[in-house]
């Protein structure tokens, strides 16, 4: 369960519904979302594309953090659907632990990712050869998924209020 003081963070690989199953958890808590892509986009007035293309993976990834740190100083408990790369860094891992925000994996097979991540138009990394991609992205990240998280949620064949009740048990 989790606590009323707790932030409630969402993590997972590109595809996983992060922001759908934030927005619904969210409201059903009332609580405020904190969505990265969406906080990065509007206040860089870009695109995640235009970011990458313009300034590079690095870039973006240190605004990911800014956002993030953000999020977890807020006053009032919120839920974060963090981008898929969260984990990558190790000031972001470290955060996400020190603060006690309950932290859930939504998990998913990467072929069921597939499908699902081709309207995503603000994930440049898929452009070249998605389903290969997303494997290796889920073998490079599964174990930084696993060390910070406090529950894992398995979303294939789920739908997702089916999810959104299992986050909040
Ligand atoms: C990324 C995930 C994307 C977006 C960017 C990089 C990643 O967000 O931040 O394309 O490295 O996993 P979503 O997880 O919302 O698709």
């Amino acid at each position: 369960m989790i606590r009323a003081d707790q932030h409630l963070v969402l993590v997972g690989m590109m595809g996983v519904g992060k922001t759908t199953v934030a927005r619904v958890v969210a409201d059903r808590l009332g609580r405020r979302v904190f969505d990265s892509d969406a906080i990065i986009e509007s206040r860089q007035g870009r695109t995640v594309r235009e970011i990458f293309t313009d300034d590079g993976e690095e870039a973006f990834r240190a605004l990911e953090t800014e956002v993030l740190l953000e999020a977890l100083a807020s006053p009032e408990p919120v839920v974060v659907a963090g981008a898929g790369g969260v984990v990558l860094s190790a000031t972001n891992r470290e955060a996400l632990k020190s603060s006690g925000a309950r932290v859930v994996w939504l998990c998913a097979d990467p072929a069921t990712l597939v499908e699902r991540v081709k309207s995503g138009g603000h994930r440049p990394l898929l452009d070249d050869d998605p389903a290969g991609t997303l494997q290796r992205m889920f073998r490079d990240r599964e174990a930084l998924y696993r060390e910070v998280a406090d529950a894992i949620v398995l979303v294939d064949n789920r739908s997702i209020g089916d999810v959104v009740e299992a986050v909040l048990r």
